[in-house]
C-alpha cells in the first residue's frame, strides 16, 4: 500500500486515483497521522500531497519529524516536497515568478524516478513558493524555465520531492514518474485489481454477517445495484432488497428494475409502491427545499415501517463510496473504537434518523472504491452496461425536475418528455459522453401556434451537461439537429409542452438540477 498524507491539496485523492490505476492499492490519510499509526500501517511508500499553505505560515501543517527515518521511501508534491526541504535544513522562499500551467520539464538526471520520462515531457506546475537551496545529500533531477528546482532527490534515503503535479492529466509524463516510484522504488506488486477485490469482499461480507440477515435499499444506480450483486453473491437468501417505489422515477423504470433483478439476476426485491403516500406529503408544494425535505422524511418513515415489516435485520448494507469516507474521515469515526458511527447523509436515502430500536450495524463493502472502481466491480461481477453506465439520478427523481407543484399529471408530461430525450441522445450515441441529459417542467406557460390554433402550453427545458464529477459541469455543444428532432418530437408527442428551450448554463453559477 502507498499512503498518501494529505496537507489540504485539492488534488488528493487525484493521486490515490492514479497509484490505483497501476493496481497498487492507495489511502489518503490526513498529515496528523503519527509516525506509531504509519509503521502499523506498513505502507510501502509515502506520498505528501500538495496543499494551500506556505511553509513559513504561523500554523502551517507539518510532518512528524521522524517521517523522515521512517526507512520508507517518500515522495513529496509541491507543498509536500517544500515541506521536506525545510524540515530537512534546505530552504524555500516566495518566488518573484509564480508558476501554474503547463511547464517544460528539463531534465537533469534521467535515472531513478524519471527513468522514461521524456526530456522536455509536459508538467502542471501550481506554486508560489520555490525551493531555493535543498538539504545535504540531495541532488537535482529536473528543472524548468522559471523553476530551477522542479525535481529532487536523496537516492540514498529514497526521498524524492517534485514541484510539479504528475497526478493532473495535463502531465503528460506524469503517470511515468509515479509508476517509477510505486514499482522501482517502493517495489509494489501491481496486486490491486478488481478480481482481487471482489474475493476479498466476498469473504470478509462473509465473516463479519455470519448467518444474520442484510438490508439493502436498491435505488437501481450503479452504486446500490453493485452492492446487491456483491452481498447476493456473498450471502445469497440473507440479503433482502428492498425497492421503495416514491413514483418519481422515470417512465417504466420501477417495473424494469424489479423484472431485471428477479428475473434475471434471480435476486429478490421487495417492492414497496409508496407512490402516493409521497405524492400526497409534497402536494401544493412548490418551494424546491420543503420538497425535498419532505420527500427524505417520508423515505425515512417508509423505511422504517418496511424494515420493521420485512426484518428484523442486523445489518444495513450502505454503498458507500471512498470520496465520502475521505470527506467525512474525522467526523464520522468513534474515538473510542475506531469505527464509523454516522450514517453519511444522502438525502433520499439518509436513514441516520431512524429511531434508536431500529439502529443497524452498517456494513459498507464499497467503502475502499472510487466510482470508478465501482463501475469495474460490478462489470466483473456480472452487472449489465445499462446499470454500469448509468446517467447520475437524483434521489427525489423527477420531483425536482418539475418546477412549481408537482401533480400526477405534469410527472406524466415530463415522463413522456423525458423518454424522447433518452430515446434521441441514445440513438445519437451519446448517452455514454454526455453526464447527464434531461427534460424539466416549468410552471409557467407561452404562447405558441399549432395547425391553425392558438396554444397556451408549459415550456420543456432540455439540460445536457458534461462533467467530471457533478460538482463543475459545462452545459454540451450538441448538435442543432439534435436539438431539434428532440424538440420537434417533444412539442408533437407530449400532450401540454408547445415550446421547447435548451438551458446553456455552466456549473458554477448554474446547478445540474434546476431544483
Ligand atoms: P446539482 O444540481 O447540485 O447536482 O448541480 C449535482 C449532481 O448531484 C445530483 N443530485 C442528487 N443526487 N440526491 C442524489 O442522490 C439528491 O438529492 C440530488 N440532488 C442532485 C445531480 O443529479 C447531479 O448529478
Amino acid at each position: 500500500m502507498i499512503v498518501i498524507l494529505d496537507f489540504g491539496s485539492q488534488y488528493s485523492e487525484l493521486i490515490a486515483r492514479r497509484i490505483r490505476e497501476t493496481q497498487v492499492y492507495s489511502e489518503v490519510l490526513s498529515y496528523r497521522t503519527t509516525v506509531e499509526q504509519l509503521r502499523q500501517l506498513n505502507p510501502k511508500g509515502i506520498i505528501l500531497s500538495g496543499g494551500p499553505s506556505s511553509v513559513y505560515d504561523t500554523g502551517a501543517p507539518h510532518c512528524d519529524q521522524a517521517i523522515w527515518n521512517l526507512g520508507v521511501p517518500i515522495l513529496g508534491v509541491c507543498y509536500g516536497m517544500q515541506l521536506m526541504v525545510q524540515q530537512l535544513g534546505g530552504g524555500v522562499e516566495r518566488s518573484d515568478l509564480a508558476e501554474y500551467g503547463k511547464a517544460s520539464l528539463l531534465i537533469d538526471d534521467p535515472t531513478d524516478l524519471l527513468t522514461n520520462v521524456e526530456d522536455g515531457t509536459t508538467m502542471w506546475m501550481s506554486h508560489g513558493d520555490s525551493v531555493t537551496h535543498f538539504p545535504d545529500g540531495f541532488e537535482l533531477l529536473a528543472h524548468t524555465a522559471n523553476t530551477p528546482c522542479a525535481a529532487i532527490a536523496n537516492h540514498d534515503s529514497k526521498l524524492y520531492g517534485v514541484q510539479f503535479h504528475p497526478e493532473v492529466v495535463h502531465s503528460i509524463g506524469g503517470l511515468a514518474l509515479i509508476r517509477n516510484f510505486v514499482y522501482h522504488i517502493c517495489h509494489c506488486e501491481p496486486t490491486w485489481t478488481t478480481d482481487a477485490f471482489v474475493e476479498e469482499a466476498i469473504r470478509e461480507i462473509r465473516a463479519r454477517v455470519g448467518d444474520k440477515r442484510v438490508l439493502l435499499a436498491l435505488s437501481g444506480g450503479v452504486d446500490s445495484s453493485t452492492l446487491a450483486f456483491l452481498l447476493y453473491r456473498a450471502i445469497g437468501d440473507q440479503l433482502t432488497c428492498m425497492f421503495i417505489d416514491q413514483g418519481f422515477m422515470r417512465k417504466l423504470e420501477p417495473e424494469r428494475l424489479v423484472k431485471l433483478f428477479s428475473e434475471q439476476f434471480h435476486i429478490p426485491v421487495a417492492y414497496v409502491n409508496a407512490r402516493e403516500r409521497f405524492l400526497a406529503q409534497i402536494q401544493g408544494v412548490t418551494d424546491p427545499e420543503v420538497k425535498r425535505k419532505r420527500i427524505g422524511h417520508e423515505f425515512i418513515r417508509v423505511f422504517e415501517e418496511e424494515s420493521r415489516r420485512l426484518g428484523p435485520f442486523d445489518y444495513l448494507a450502505q454503498g458507500t463510496l471512498y470520496p465520502d469516507v475521505i470527506e467525512s474521515a474525522d467526523t464520522n469515526v468513534d474515538p473510542q473504537t475506531g469505527e464509523r458511527v454516522a450514517v453519511k447523509i444522502k438525502s433520499h436515502h439518509n436513514v441516520g434518523g431512524l429511531p434508536k430500536d431500529l439502529q443497524f450495524k452498517l456494513i459498507e463493502p464499497l467503502r475502499k472504491l472510487f466510482k470508478d472502481e465501482v463501475r469495474k466491480v460490478g462489470r466483473s461481477i456480472g452487472l449489465p452496461e445499462e446499470i454500469v453506465l448509468r446517467q447520475p439520478f437524483p434521489g427525489p427523481g423527477l420531483a425536482i425536475r418539475i418546477l412549481g407543484e408537482v401533480t400526477d399529471d405534469r410527472l406524466d408530461i415530463l415522463r413522456d418528455a423525458d423518454l424522447i430525450v433518452r430515446q434521441e441522445i441514445n440513438r445519437a450515441g451519446l448517452y455514454n459522453e454526455l453526464w447527464q441529459a434531461f427534460a424539466v417542467l416549468l410552471p409557467i406557460r407561452s404562447v405558441g401556434v399549432m395547425g391553425d390554433q392558438r396554444t397556451y402550453a408549459y415550456p420543456i427545458v432540455l439540460r445536457f451537461v458534461s462533467s467530471e464529477d457533478g460538482m463543475t459541469a459545462d452545459w454540451s455543444r450538441v448538435s442543432y439537429d439534435l436539438l431539434e428532432t428532440i424538440s420537434n418530437r417533444i412539442v408533437n408527442e407530449v400532450r401540454g409542452i408547445n415550446r421547447v428551450v435548451y438551458d446553456i448554463t455552466s456549473k458554477p453559477p448554474g446547478t445540474i438540477e434546476w431544483e
